[in-house]
């Protein structure tokens, strides 16, 4: 249960709140969404499955994983090297997604102030309080700070003390929070559209960049291709089965994802409200649509709470892959590893916070496509986003699909599941020939510079 619920909680973020709903937005919904699925089902379970078994069979972080398990192997230190990118990775991504996940604290504050129903309810107050927002220096810094800290401070506290006990009350959490809402968007008029929006396929919506979109994000949202659910893995009991964590990490977050949408399509919906900017719907429109409805106070308050505690289980993940290389490989202390890189990701992202103002900052937050570089922020989100994770997960697909025998991963996933029969050569066929192509596809997309508008 800790296990999943801390995997879970990695997975489910940012990804599944922010940007999954206004990317379906922007592909027309239906066709996009089951692209989605099928990457989640064909590269990102895979993928997963692959990450977690490197985890547990090392029982080491990232780099030391490889280091391990590649030791006499064609290609040798190559992999290492993979390793080393997971963690220069995650140094990278928590840096930016800890400023972005501290706006959800400003807007928490906001709802149970009261002072967001007074910026919602005239048009355009919302837009320049969010614009200024991003422009006050010290408000970046604040909330970054806050955020850093709070999750410093669970990966201080350790794998169970911290992280697996943050999980088990987060995910119920968030949960309720979800049902509540979703339980009330049921009730609105927008829900019926919103939900034949979703699930019905218009293929002729459908365009090359969105195929490559979905891709992409699958690859994001499971928190793939910098090593987090290999560490985690590397805490996971021998007597529980990876394919069944593995499904239900995948079922927990597409589901989260769906829900997401169910509940911001709903209240467009309802409301007929014109999106004009899909990628800020989660800090401008929403907002202003939930005080058209009775209880606007509570639902935002609520709602934002859910966002900010789905993003700290998510940079707890983070966190977790550059403190536990510290911990194996340079033989710190948890407590001093926690400190020492929570520290150094803090300062690194003051780049990041002090680059958000003046630019669509929300925009940039993306795991494909739409190069920028615009400030820092934006910069460092490219790289990290459109190269080191997809590339990361290539070589983790080529490693365990390649350079492992067959004997050493199949032993490892039969551990704790029982004989896995025929789904084990599904696994292996997918892992070996169908994820890296799928990726490589993205890769060859982004070096083309295909356009994803
Ligand atoms: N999966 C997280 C989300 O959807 O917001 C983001 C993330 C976490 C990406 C951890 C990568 C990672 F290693």
């Amino acid at each position: 249960m800790g296990f999943v619920l801390a995997a879970a909680g990695s997975a489910i973020g940012l990804g599944n709140l922010w940007k999954f709903p206004y990317i379906t937005l922007e592909n027309h919904g239906g066709a996009f969404v089951l692209v989605y699925l099928a990457a989640i089902a064909v590269v990102g379970a895979p993928i997963m499955a692959a990450e977690i078994l490197l985890g547990r069979k090392s029982r080491r972080n990232a780099v030391g994983a490889f280091a391990l398990l590649g030791a006499g192997k064609p290609g040798g230190v190559v992999w290492t090297a993979i390793g080393y990118l997971g963690v220069t990775t995650g140094f990278i991504v928590l840096s930016y997604y800890s400023v972005v996940a501290g706006w959800t604290l400003r807007y928490i504050v906001l709802a149970f102030s009261g002072a967001l129903g007074g910026l919602a309810h005239h048009p355009g107050a919302l837009e320049s309080f969010f614009g200024g927002f991003l422009a006050d220096p010290w408000a970046q810094i604040l909330c970054h700070t806050l955020f850093m800290g709070a999750t410093v401070g669970v990966v201080f506290l350790g794998v169970g003390k911290g992280i697996e006990r943050a999980a088990k009350l987060l995910m119920p959490l968030l949960f309720m929070i979800l049902v509540v809402l979703a339980g009330y968007v049921a009730t609105t008029p927008g829900f019926g559209r919103a939900v034949g929006f979703l699930f019905r396929p218009t293929f002729a919506d459908l365009t090359a960049g969105g195929v490559l979109e979905a891709l992409g994000h699958s690859f994001f949202t499971l928190s793939l291709g910098m090593g987090a659910m290999l560490t985690y893995g590397s805490y996971m009991r021998r007597r529980d089965s990876i394919p069944r964590a593995v499904l239900t990490i995948c079922f927990l977050d597409t589901f989260i994802a769906i829900m997401a949408c169910v509940i911001m399509f709903s209240i467009i919906f309802s409301f007929d409200f014109e999106v004009s900017k899909s990628s800020t719907i989660l800090f401008t429109t929403i907002p202003v649509i939930f005080y058209k409805l009775p209880g606007g106070a509570m639902i935002s308050g609520l709602f934002y709470l859910l966002v900010a505690f789905a993003a700290l289980s998510s940079t707890i993940s983070i966190l977790e892959v550059v403190s536990s290389y510290a911990i194996d490989e340079l033989g710190w202390g948890r407590r001093r590893a926690a400190l020492t890189t929570g520290a150094a990701i803090w300062v690194f992202g003051f780049l990041s916070a002090l680059s958000v103002g003046g630019v669509d900052a929300l925009s940039k937050i993306n795991p494909i496509g739409r190069a920028s570089t615009a400030g820092v922020f934006g910069t460092l989100d490219y790289l990290a986003s459109n190269w080191f994770l997809p590339v990361g997960g290539l070589f983790i697909a080529l490693f365990a699909g390649w350079i492992l025998t067959a004997a050493e991963s199949r032993d490892e996933l039969e551990e704790g599941n029982g004989p896995l029969a025929g789904s084990f050569g599904a696994w292996r066929f997918l892992i070996r020939f169908a994820a890296p192509a799928a990726v490589g596809a993205i890769i060859v997309s982004v070096i083309l510079g295909a356009e994803y508008q």
